[in-house]
Formats: structure tokens, sequence, C-alpha cells
């Protein structure tokens, strides 16, 4: 008799899932919220970062910190780090300390990064209700009348202020100024470079008091990070060298971002898993950068405005290589034909430059003799993609063919 078994594939997909991850002994060391005991190439930041901090540990305020440094530096790793070491050693020194972190872009909002800081000091906060001076008046009560000593890290500071402003910076640092007794230090951390300007010249006095800069990792040092993840999370033999190091040229060298060459590694496993392969090899890690690619495509697809949706269909709908005043007759048929209201040749010049910017088409400015200079634009993804996302909208369904 047959056994059906071990000829039911879904069978084997759940047997391999009892079984276990075959070429992962740890598969969440390749995480990128994973925080590894070495942190190689950051002595320097890691040092000025408890340099600053230090002080906490006799009960002195510490001074405010903005730590910068491009995307996949290490920033959040390495003050996460810090903090736990920190932690650490106050357990046995002083027990008035209190770490607070939030990172701006995941709460939100100007409240909910107070309530982050509210809870840290045990404090609860209302969901929703109260006039943000209120909030900061019950919270700087509280460490007050404890005399706490709070470190505020405020991750990917820039969102915050780019969305909403500085005001609430302005008001935290006003009301830090006045505490006694405790107090509370910040540390900003930021990927934009340029997000001071973005700051009142008090409140960045009062922030900027230390910097530390992060500096993008070399082609090797994001080689020799990998290594380190992979040998932790992979079993003895279950990955190549090849594989770690097309990882590390393909995601890393270019822009020195360690953040990436992580996740493609992650994806790279996952592919090799899912395969049933014994071991990780180069060809797992071009695939996963495709499917990488293809989800971050799509991801941007999915986010585009109606405007710029709309922009990218004319292009696909008209001639490879075709000039602006082409793209924008299809896009005027569209328009009409949708009833979606049609934007200057200004706007969708402006737009136009905003998909070249997200990678979803090229554009190409050539001469033409006498007549001078015209736009040439190309698509870089394939319509069949880009049908697939757009099906999904209620307005653009009906003309998608
Ligand atoms: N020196 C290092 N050693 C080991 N792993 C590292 C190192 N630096 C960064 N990583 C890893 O790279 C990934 C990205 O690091 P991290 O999240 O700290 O970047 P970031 O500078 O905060 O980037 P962003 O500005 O985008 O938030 C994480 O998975 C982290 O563990
Ligand atoms: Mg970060």
């Amino acid at each position: 008799m047959i056994n059906k078994k071990n000829h039911d594939p879904l069978d084997v997909v759940f047997d391999r899932a009892i079984s276990g991850n075959i070429i992962l002994k740890n598969p969440n060391i390749l995480n990128s919220d994973y925080i590894p005991e070495k942190l190689p190439f950051r002595d320097k930041q890691i040092i000025a970062i408890g340099q600053t901090l230090a002080p906490l540990l006799k009960g002195s305020r510490c001074s405010n910190l903005l730590l910068y440094g491009k995307t996949g530096t290490g920033k959040t790793v390495v003050s996460h780090y810090v903090i736990n070491r920190l932690t650490e050693k106050s357990s046995c020194t002083n027990n008035k300390i209190r770490l607070a972190y939030t990172n701006t872009r995941v709460s939100g909002t100007g409240y909910r990064v107070l309530s982050d800081l509210a809870s840290s000091v045990d404090l609860d906060i209302p969901f929703t209700g109260l006039a943000i001076g209120e909030v900061l008046k019950r919270i700087i009560n509280i460490i007050s009348k404890n005399e706490y000593f709070v470190v505020f890290i405020l991750d990917e500071i820039d969102y915050l202020v780019k969305t909403y402003g500085d005001n609430i910076l302005y008001e935290i640092t006003r009301s830090i100024n006045s505490l006694h007794p405790g107090f509370i230090s910040i540390i900003g951390i930021s990927n934009d470079l340029q997000f001071k300007e973005y700051l009142d010249p008090r409140v960045l006095s009062s922030l900027g008091e230390e910097e530390i800069v992060f500096p993008p990792y070399t082609a090797e040092e994001i080689k020799s990070i990998l290594e380190q993840r992979a040998i932790m999370a992979f079993k003895e033999n279950s990955f190549s060298l090849g594989a770690i190091n097309l990882c590390a040229a393909l995601a890393g060298s270019e822009h020195g971002d360690a953040r990436r060459a992580v996740d493609l590694l992650r994806v790279s496993a996952e592919i090799s898993d899912r395969e049933g392969a014994t071991k990780l090899d180069e060809k797992h890690v071009r695939i996963a950068l495709q499917k990488m690619e293809r989800d971050r495509i799509y991801d941007a697809l999915n986010s585009l405005p109606l405007q710029a949706k709309v922009l990218l269909l004319s292009i696909l709908y008209s001639n490879n290589n075709c000039s602006t005043g082409q793209v924008y007759e299809k896009y005027e048929l569209i328009c009409k034909k949708t009833g979606i209201e049609i934007l200057t040749q200004r706007r969708i010049s402006g737009l136009l430059s905003e998909l070249d910017l997200l990678g979803l088409i090229s554009t190409n400015v050539i001469s033409t003799g006498r007549y001078g200079r015209t736009k040439k634009i190309k698509s870089l993804i394939s319509i069949e993609l880009v049908k697939e996302v757009f099906t999904k909208d209620t307005v653009l369904c009906s003309i998608i063919h």
C-alpha cells in the first residue's frame, strides 16, 4: 500500500515546521531588533555614550546627547546596549535611575511619546484627553517627588519634529530646566543629518549639549558583522562563506547599512529553509534579494497617492521611452475616464521626479537638436506587478486592462 503521508506536500510542510528549522539553530538572532553581545567597530561610540551617562551612577545629572548617522549604522542597537549595561550596573548602586525609550515613528504622536516617558516612572496616563502641558506637569511632579534620574531616549526624533514641529521638544526641554530635585536627560537619535535645521535654537542648544556621529560601515566591516551574526544563528556547516560575502556585497557595501545586510541574510535563510536545503548558498541570497526588491516596490506602489498612481499607469500605457507630452496626453485621457481632477503639467513634472526618486521610473533629458531638450521616461517595473497592486484601488480597478 502507498504511504499517503510521504506524498502529501502539506504534510511535508507541517512535519518540517515540527522538526524545526533545518539550517538555523537560533532564528531570533537574525531579527533586526536582536541586540548582539558584541558590537564590533563601535567601541568609540559605546565609550562616548557611556562616559556621557556615567555621572548618573553617582546621582549627578548627565548631559543631553544627540546621536547622528545614516540608516543601519548601529545607533539604535548601540544605545540599547549601553542602556542595558547601565541598568545592570545601576541595580547595585543607584535605584533611582529610570530609563524611558520611545521610537517617535512607532509611537506616532507627541502625546504617545510622553506616555512612554510617563510609564517609565510608573505613571498611568489616559490614552487621550489630557493637554500636553498637564501630562508633562504630572510627569515632572512624580520625578521630583521621587527624585528620579531619568534618561529619555527619543529614537528617530527627526520624525517627531518633521511631523509635529518642535513644540513638544520645546515644552520638554523647558520643563527639564526647572526640574529639581530629580532630572531628565535626553538622548535624541536621528538618521537625518539636516534635522538640526528644523529646531528652534533654544531647543537645539539644550538637546545638542553633546553629539556623537556614527559613520557608515565599510564593506569589510559589514562582512565581519554578518559573519559573526551567522555563526551565532546558523547550525554548524549550514552556510557557505560565499553566501555571507554575497549578502554583504549586495546589501551593505553601497550604503554601509548593516540592517539591509542582516535583513537579506534573514530572508535568504527563510528561502533556503522553505526549499528544504541543508546549506545556505549564493542561490538563496540572489532569490532573497529579488524578493526584498519586489516587496519594496510593492509597498512603494501601494502607498502612492492616487494622482501618482494615475501618472504611473499613463507611463505604462504609453510606449517605452516616451516623452513628457505623450505621457500627459495619456494621463488626461485616464483622468477623464475616471473623473479624476486633471493636474497641470507643472504638477505632473513634480510627481515624475517623485516616481524617479522611488526608483519606479527613470527619466532622461535628451537634446532634440534645434527644438531644444525633451525628457524621455521609462518604467523600471513590470506592468503585471503594477496591475496586481492597482486592481485593489477602487477608483482605478475599472480602467486596468
Ligand atoms: N556593530 C554592529 N555589530 C553587530 N550588529 C550591528 C552593528 N551595527 C548594527 N548592527 C545590526 O544592524 C542592524 C541595524 O542597526 P540599527 O537598528 O542600530 O541601525 P540604526 O542606525 O538605528 O538605523 P536607523 O537610522 O535606520 O534606525 C541591527 O540588526 C543591528 O543589530
Ligand atoms: Mg534606529
